[in-house]
């Protein structure tokens, strides 16, 4: 071969190459960051379209088990008995994939999810029972009696439609009566596509929706040793550990989800957050609930994984003792309102008056976070943000209601 051959050739060679780059450079970076043949081949033609045009889900997809497994898009998409369908692209599929599309492979979940507090009765806290069937209403009054039958919220009607569906709505929805029958979705916890049990495991993403001062639960949470120990050792924590085996040497320390859900040494997964509580904190004055015993019982079992029966029993009863104590300081205040009221020293209208508004803060935030401090190790919680605060409170009911009276002779 002569020499000027072999020199073309390299030239040639080179200049292929050169094009090649620059041609990989001008390439959109939606092509770029396509997923490999196997999820295209695992979940058909909707990844190969999507990877174009959402090709963000694709990926948040391809991390998820239901990929590893072989689940596909139109496992969850398509329309099934009950759900309205529409064309796309030559396939079939729902408005809306709701917990119904979920339940065709994990009605367990979805059946304890609906029999607790998460399920109808959330939504009915705020907009009562209208868009629940008649079966709906009854299935989740015999479990939470009051809970859904009862009138639309006061405040939510004082404050308005926005206020609704961007606030109080937008965290309730977990309860939400869905056009297909199904109540909820399951994605606050789980997310859309990376359907993840170590993101619902994370503190915050309870945290979402609890927090602030009427239901703290993700401040108290965050100053608690349960939390701090969390913080500093999350690094080693095994998030992902299988739900069927979790023990705690994934998880020496508990996150929201160990303690009101998880299946820790042996116990079972529950979807039902209902299950291990034994008071309703979130009322005014806190009774023990119907499931009290089972409920303290089965919570205990679990403190029992990593602690002594001393430690656990003196928790749980100082707890209580907070309870009783939230307990009589708010009924002096509903007294007081009461009198006024009889007295005709107010209106009827709940929300048109100062008063009003303090006497609620007294036991809506005040009352409930010392409650809630109380149970889950938030010592600020109890004492500077709840019963200082119920002390201050008081007086200074006490001094509108010698006010009106002097106004009123
Ligand atoms: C030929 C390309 C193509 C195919 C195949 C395809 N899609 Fe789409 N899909 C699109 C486009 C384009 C949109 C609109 C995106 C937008 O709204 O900007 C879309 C939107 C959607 C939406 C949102 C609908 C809405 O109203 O917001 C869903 C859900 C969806 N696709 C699911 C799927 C599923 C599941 C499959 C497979 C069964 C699939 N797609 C197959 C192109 C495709
Ligand atoms: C585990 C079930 C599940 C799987 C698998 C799944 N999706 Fe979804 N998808 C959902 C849920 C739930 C929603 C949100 C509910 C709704 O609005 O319908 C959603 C919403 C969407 C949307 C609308 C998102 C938006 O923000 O507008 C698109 C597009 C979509 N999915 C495409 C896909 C594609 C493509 C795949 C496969 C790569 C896929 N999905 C796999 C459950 C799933
Ligand atoms: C076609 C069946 C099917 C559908 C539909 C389906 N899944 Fe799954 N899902 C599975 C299988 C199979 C597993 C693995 C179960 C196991 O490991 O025991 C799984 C696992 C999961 C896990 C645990 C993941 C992990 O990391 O351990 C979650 C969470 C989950 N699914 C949520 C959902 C949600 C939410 C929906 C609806 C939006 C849904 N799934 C729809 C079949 C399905
Ligand atoms: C999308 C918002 C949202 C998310 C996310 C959420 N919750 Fe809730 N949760 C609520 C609402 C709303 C209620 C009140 C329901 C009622 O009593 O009307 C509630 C109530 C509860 C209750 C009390 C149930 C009862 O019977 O009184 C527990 C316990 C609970 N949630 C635990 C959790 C845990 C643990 C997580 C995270 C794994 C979580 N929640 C995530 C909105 C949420
Ligand atoms: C940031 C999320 C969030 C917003 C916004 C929100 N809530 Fe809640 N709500 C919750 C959580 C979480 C609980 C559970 C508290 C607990 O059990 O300690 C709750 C509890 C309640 C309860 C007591 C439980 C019951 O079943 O009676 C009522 C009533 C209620 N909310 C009504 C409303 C109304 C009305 C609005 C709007 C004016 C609203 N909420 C806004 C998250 C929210
Ligand atoms: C309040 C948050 C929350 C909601 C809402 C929720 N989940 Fe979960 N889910 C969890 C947590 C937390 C775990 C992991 C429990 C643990 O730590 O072992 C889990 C685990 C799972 C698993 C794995 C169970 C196993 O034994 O392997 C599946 C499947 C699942 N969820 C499906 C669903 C479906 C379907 C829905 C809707 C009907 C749903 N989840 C709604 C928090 C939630
Ligand atoms: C160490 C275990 C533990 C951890 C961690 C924990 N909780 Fe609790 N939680 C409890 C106990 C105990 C109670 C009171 C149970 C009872 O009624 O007997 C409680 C009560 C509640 C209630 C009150 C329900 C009502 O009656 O108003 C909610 C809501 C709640 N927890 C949510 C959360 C959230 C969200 C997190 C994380 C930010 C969390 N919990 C972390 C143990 C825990
Ligand atoms: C998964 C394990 C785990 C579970 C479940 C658990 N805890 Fe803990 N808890 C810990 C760890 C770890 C510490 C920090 C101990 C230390 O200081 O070394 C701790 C600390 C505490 C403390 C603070 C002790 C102190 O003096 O600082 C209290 C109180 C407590 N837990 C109560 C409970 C109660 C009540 C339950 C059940 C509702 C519970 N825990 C469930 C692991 C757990």
């Amino acid at each position: 071969m002569s020499f000027k051959a072999v020199f073309i050739a390299i030239v040639l060679g080179t200049a292929l190459i050169i094009a090649a780059f620059l041609i990989h450079s001008v390439r959109p970076s939606v092509e770029l960051s396509q997923p490999g043949p196997e999820y295209v081949r695992a979940t058909g033609k909707c990844a190969e379209c999507h990877s174009r045009e959402t090709a963000a889900i694709v990926h948040q997809f391809a991390r998820s088990k239901h990929a590893r497994l072989g689940i596909t898009c139109y496992d969850c998409h398509r329309a099934v008995k009950g759900q309205k369908g529409s064309d796309h692209n030559g396939f079939v599929i729902a408005g809306e994939v709701t917990p119904l599309n979920c339940s065709q492979c994990h009605s367990t979940e979805y059946d304890q999810y609906v029999r607790s507090r998460h399920g109808a009765p959330a939504w009915a806290a705020v907009l009562g029972p209208a868009g629940f069937t008649a079966e709906q209403i009854e299935f989740a009054e015999e479990h939470h009696p009051g809970a859904v039958d009862r009138p639309p919220n006061a405040l939510a009607k004082a404050e308005g439609p926005g206020a609704l569906a961007k606030g109080c709505l937008a965290c309730h929805s977990i309860g939400r009566p869905n056009e297909d029958g199904s109540i909820g979705t399951c994605t606050p916890c789980h997310s859309r596509h990376s359907a993840s049990v170590s993101l619902a495991r994370e503190p915050q993403t309870c945290g979402q929706c609890h927090m602030g001062p009427d239901h703290a639960q993700i401040e108290i949470y965050n100053e608690s040793k349960h939390g701090v120990l969390f913080a500093a050792q999350r690094a080693s924590l095994n998030l992902d550990a299988d739900p069927k085996s979790l023990t705690t040497r994934d998880m020496p320390v508990p996150t929201c989800a160990t303690c009101h859900m998880s299946g820790l040494e042996g116990m079972k997964v529950t979807h039902d957050v209902t299950e291990r509580l034994s008071y309703y904190l979130f009322a005014a004055i806190s009774e023990k609930r119907p499931g009290y015993r089972d409920g303290q019982t089965e919570m205990k079992e679990l403190c029992l994984k990593c602690h002594g029966k001393t430690h656990v029993e003196k928790f749980y009863q100082e707890a209580e003792v907070v309870l009783e104590a939230t307990n009589s300081k708010v009924t002096e205040a509903q007294n007081l309102m009461k009198a006024l009221r009889k007295e005709g020293l107010l209106t009827a209208d709940p929300f048109d008056e100062p008063i009003e508004f303090i006497a609620f803060d007294l036991w809506h935030y005040y009352g409930r976070t010392a409650k809630h401090g109380a149970f889950m190790g938030g010592a600020d919680f109890v004492q500077w943000h709840g019963n200082y605060q119920l002390l201050l409170k008081m007086v200074e009911m006490r001094k509108i209601a010698e006010e009106l009276r002097a106004q009123a002779k």
